[in-house]
C-alpha cells in the first residue's frame, strides 16, 4: 500500500488524519534513527488512552507500507475506563491491560521491539517526572536488546522533563526535537505556547545499562 496515494484531506489543520501522521512519523524517524522492525513486531503503547486507535492504525499502515505483517500490539493504561472506547473499536486486534505502568513488569511479560508513549502527563502533577521515569525504567526491562521508544509531547513543558526522564532511565536518545508531523493545535498554554498533538518527539534506544 502506498501511503503517498492516500487522501490527505481531513479536518485536521495540519492536513493529515492522526493515523496518517503516525505513518509519516514512523517513515521519517525510524530509518533516521537506525530502527528496523521485524515481520510482526511486538509494540507496546503505555498510557494508551482511547486515542491508541489512531496509533494502532498508523503502526499497522506503516508495517503494510513496508511489506511487513500485523503487529502484536498491547495497550496499557491505569484503568479500564481509559481505553474502553478503543477496546471496542479494536476488538481482537489489540490486547489491553489495565494497571499502573510503574509496576509494568509485575503484570506484563514478553519482549517488545517498540514502545510508544504518546503525551505522557509529566506536568499535570508534581510527581509526574518521578512516575514516568519509573515507567520508562520498567519499559526498558520489556524491550528487546535493540528495542526503542517513541515519546511525544504536547508542549515544551512536557518535552523537557521527558528528555531528562528518558536519559535518567538509561536510554540512549537518538533523536529529539520538534516533530515534523504534528497534529492540530488545540489550546494555548498560560505562557503563550501553542499546545499541539505530538508537537515534540523523542526517539531513544534501550541503553546497555539502565540506572
Ligand atoms: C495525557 S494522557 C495521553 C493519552 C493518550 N496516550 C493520548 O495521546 O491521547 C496520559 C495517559 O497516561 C495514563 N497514565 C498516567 N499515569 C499512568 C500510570 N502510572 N500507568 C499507566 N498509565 C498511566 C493516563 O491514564 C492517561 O491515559
Amino acid at each position: 500500500m502506498l501511503i503517498s496515494n492516500m487522501n490527505p484531506q481531513s479536518h485536521f489543520e495540519i492536513g493529515y488524519t492522526p493515523e496518517i501522521r503516525w505513518v509519516k512519523m514512523l517513515r521519517e524517524y525510524l530509518p533516521k534513527c537506525g530502527i528496523t522492525l521485524c515481520e510482526n513486531p511486538s509494540v507496546l503503547n503505555i498510557g494508551c488512552g482511547n486515542n491508541v486507535k489512531w496509533n494502532y492504525l498508523g503502526v499497522t499502515l506503516y508495517l503494510a507500507d513496508q511489506g511487513l505483517g500485523m503487529p502484536n500490539y498491547v495497550g496499557v493504561d491505569m484503568e479500564e475506563g481509559a481505553f474502553a472506547e478503543a477496546r471496542k473499536a479494536l476488538d481482537g486486534l489489540v490486547s489491553f491491560v489495565a494497571g499502573d505502568a510503574q509496576k509494568l513488569t509485575e503484570f506484563l511479560a514478553g519482549t517488545y521491539q517498540l514502545a510508544i508513549l504518546e503525551h505522557p502527563n509529566f506536568t499535570t502533577s508534581p510527581k509526574g517526572s518521578k512516575v514516568w521515569q519509573k515507567i520508562l525504567h520498567e519499559t526498558a526491562k520489556l524491550l528487546e536488546v535493540n528495542g526503542a521508544i517513541i515519546l511525544t509531547s504536547f508542549w515544551l513543558n512536557d518535552h523537557m522533563p521527558a528528555m531528562v526522564a528518558v536519559d535518567r532511565a538509561g536510554y540512549e536518545i537518538v533523536y529529539n526535537g520538534r516533530n515534523k508531523f504534528p497534529g492540530k493545535r488545540f489550546d494555548t498554554a498560560e505562557n503563550g505556547e501553542l499546545l499541539q498533538f505530538d508537537k515534540y518527539i523523542i526517539v531513544a534506544k534501550k541503553g546497555a545499562s539502565p540506572e
